[in-house]
């Protein structure tokens, strides 16, 4: 037993008996409470450079995601692509509706040339795996609240829409969106021109409850 690898075994297995010294990060919550996402024409230029795109994009893959299928993933929209998706969209939207007067400069172009950088947030659970779905697609939700709140640690702002291009299976398809993937937003990114009036948030007592043993609603043991 007194053989050093022993020892360095039982160290390794030993549980944990007092709590590491983790400084709070004052700076980080201060940023986390302001939060508010701005209107989409209050994100302007300049966008995310390619490093901090990375950085941001590794900071949005920093996400639970049991049995580490990741369950979802991102396509990037961003410079010259905006224009080029847009009209592409343009024209599918017209297609499709007929009715409607095209919008000068094209809806879904000019909605796209907004934002300097556009990250399309897509669920792809793996259906053939034993990870439940509804664990799988909350793994994206969750990519998604990364990948906002990375940007805000960056000092971007972001706004997360889900509109007809989200939806729509032919306007996904052109995003390169297949079968067994679904869209979970398109997270616009760019620079705040001013602090947003923050919206009404939820008073703690409508969202939080202590559970007690009377809340149980079955006498089921486990
Ligand atoms: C999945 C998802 C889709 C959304 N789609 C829309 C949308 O299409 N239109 C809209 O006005 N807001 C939409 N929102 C809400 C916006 O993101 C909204 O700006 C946000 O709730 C503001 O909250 P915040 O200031 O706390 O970030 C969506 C939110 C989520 C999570």
């Amino acid at each position: 037993m007194n053989h050093p690898s022993h020892a360095h075994a039982l160290a390794a297995d030993a549980a944990p008996t007092a709590p590491l010294d983790v400084p709070a990060s004052a700076e980080m919550l201060e940023r986390l409470e302001r939060r508010r996402s701005p209107p989409l024409r209050g994100l302007v230029e300049p966008g995310p450079t390619e490093d901090e795109l990375r950085r941001l994009l590794a900071l949005a893959s920093r996400v639970p995601d049991h049995g580490r299928l990741c369950p979802w993933r991102f396509v990037v929209v961003a410079g010259v692509a905006r224009q080029s998706l847009g009209e592409r969209l343009d024209a599918l939207y017209a297609r499709q509706n007929p009715q409607v007067p095209p919008a000068k400069g094209g809806m879904w172009t000019q909605y796209l040339l907004r934002a300097p950088v556009t990250v399309v947030l897509v669920s792809r659970p793996d259906l053939t795996a034993k990870v439940p779905e509804w664990n799988q697609v909350l793994s994206a939700g969750a990519a998604g609240m990364a990948l906002t709140v990375g940007a805000a640690a960056m000092g971007f702002a972001t706004q997360w829409l889900l509109k007809w291009p989200g939806r729509d299976p032919e306007a996904a398809a052109l995003l390169g969106v297949g079968a067994g993937e679904r869209i979970a937003g398109f997270i616009h990114i760019g620079r705040p021109t001013r602090i947003t009036e923050d919206r009404p948030r939820p008073a703690l007592d409508d969202v939080v409850s202590f559970w007690t043993p009377d809340q149980s609603m079955s006498n089921d043991t486990p």
